[in-house]
């Protein structure tokens, strides 16, 4: 399997994309008129049938978590569109709504309409300003054009859209903190159950999917679940967009079906950077177990990416060529948890915190193989036992790392130093 299947990326390289006429000329909002000429339960079917599954890390299927809600409830029941997008490596939403917004917004109002919803969010990353801009203007565009407001398009069915602009905090991508922080709230996990579905915002009965997830659904109503199941493998339904990053010749959004490998990607991208060769990479951001050069064939789809011990999560493929110290990276990454942790449960506030002590010590060559032990007890302690999947995350780059690299953390201890740090390695003709 070697093609692309540009679907949400098919527009982007068209100078006006972004636009409603730019969207309206590839049949944009063509799946909406369609959406409502079905019945609401209709396109719920319809989308349990595409087997398509949350694209925004843990792949729950999204019909099947439509159909949780409970049939009548006092509160009224709302969409919450997840473009929080934090994750290290994780870059597929922002460029998604920059080049293309209203194709979300499209999936917002189908989505929406299927769950009988007349209030949505989309809560985006405070510190992309550009998107956020681009998402008002999309929106005041849709509202002009009748396809958001009051009976729409004639249909009866009203929806608003609010845009919502968070802070800028990782956890604020966990769906129920997520919540807290549209509700003014400091942004913290709650305790499920009760689950979203049930006691969402403001207690309402609440849908949260990630961008990308909400922006495939005009295309399988469009299409049919059918052609959208045809795509991938059997139990990971459709296309995906894989973001290539790091030593790559061209990193990139690649458009593909699930299923397709690492091998595939680099291929069409240009593979590794110019004379330099694969060390490591991530199937799926940096809150998932890193994988080498003897995963090049590994079917990047859910299950497979499983069962080789990882997780396909946002398909955030970070390349890593041989000149990367694989302790340092393991040490941005620790740090970036450390900071993000919201302090909500000791195993992940205190653990990542010695995480970075204990990286940072190793890194510059101080430690001993017995810190490595410390390192893997001290993943024991937070896997499982944290409140949220932040803390289990942060564990996987060590936990990883630790297993196929324990020769390059021992290379620290006997060097007394980074063997990456040109002045002290002889790995680049270096002074040691
Ligand atoms: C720390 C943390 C950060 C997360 N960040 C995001 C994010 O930025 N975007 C996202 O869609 N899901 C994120 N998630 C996953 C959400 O909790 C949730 O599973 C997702 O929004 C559900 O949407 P989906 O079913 O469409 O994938 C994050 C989870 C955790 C634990
Ligand atoms: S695991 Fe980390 S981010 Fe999640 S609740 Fe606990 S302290 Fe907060």
């Amino acid at each position: 399997m070697t093609t692309l299947t540009p679907i949400l990326t098919k527009n982007w390289d068209q100078a006006d994309s972004f636009t409603r006429a730019g969207y309206e000329r590839d049949g944009g909002y063509e799946a909406l008129r369609k959406a409502f000429r079905m019945e609401p339960d209709e396109i719920v079917q319809a989308v349990k049938d595409s087997g398509l599954r949350g694209r925004g890390g843990a792949g729950f299927p999204t019909g099947m978590k439509w159909g949780f809600l409970p049939p009548t409830s006092p509160n009224p029941r709302y969409l919450v569109v997840n473009a929080d997008e934090s994750e290290p490596g994780t870059c597929k939403d922002i460029p998604l709504m920059m080049a293309n917004p209203h194709v979300l917004v499209e999936g917002v109002v189908i989505s929406s309409y299927a769950i009988k919803s007349n209030l949505a969010f989309i809560y985006v990353r405070g510190e992309v300003l550009h998107v956020i801009r681009r998402l008002h203007q999309a929106v005041a565009e849709a509202y002009e054009a009748g396809y958001l407001g009051k009976d729409i398009l004639g249909s009866g069915y009203d929806l608003d859209v609010v845009v919502h602009s968070g802070a800028g905090a990782y956890i604020c991508g966990e769906e129920t903190a997520l919540l807290d922080s549209l509700e003014g709230f400091r942004g913290q996990p709650r305790l499920k159950p009760p689950f979203p579905a049930v006691a969402g915002l403001y207690g309402g009965p609440t849908v949260i999917n990630n961008v990308e997830s909400i922006s495939s659904v005009p295309s399988i109503i469009a299409n049919g679940p059918e052609w959208f199941a045809a795509m991938g493998t059997e139990k990971s339904q459709g296309f995906g967009i894989f973001s290539l990053s790091g030593h790559v010749t061209r990193p990139g959004q690649y458009e593909a079906p699930l299923g397709i490998t690492l091998r595939e990607l680099l291929d069409m991208a240009g593979g590794v950077r110019e004379g330099h060769r694969l060390k490591f990479w991530t199937p799926g951001g940096s809150s998932t177990p890193i994988f080498t050069d003897e995963h090049l064939d590994v079917p990047l789809d859910f299950e497979s990416v499983g069962a080789a011990g990882s997780m396909l999560g946002t398909r955030a493929l970070q390349i890593f060529d041989e000149t990367t110290c694989v302790v340092r990276a393991v040490l941005r990454w620790s740090e970036f948890y450390a900071h993000e942790s919201c302090g909500k449960c000791t195993p992940c506030r205190e653990g990542t915190y010695w995480y970075k002590l204990m990286l940072k010590r190793l890194e510059a060559g101080q430690g001993s193989e017995e810190d490595l032990e410390t390192l893997l007890d001290l993943s024991d302690n937070i896997l499982g036992r944290a409140f949220c999947a932040l803390g289990d995350g942060a564990t996987s780059p060590v936990v990883s790392s630790i297993k196929l690299f324990r020769d390059e953390y021992l290379r620290h201890f006997e060097l007394g130093a980074c063997p990456f740090d040109p002045a002290k390695s002889t790995l680049w003709g270096g002074a040691k």
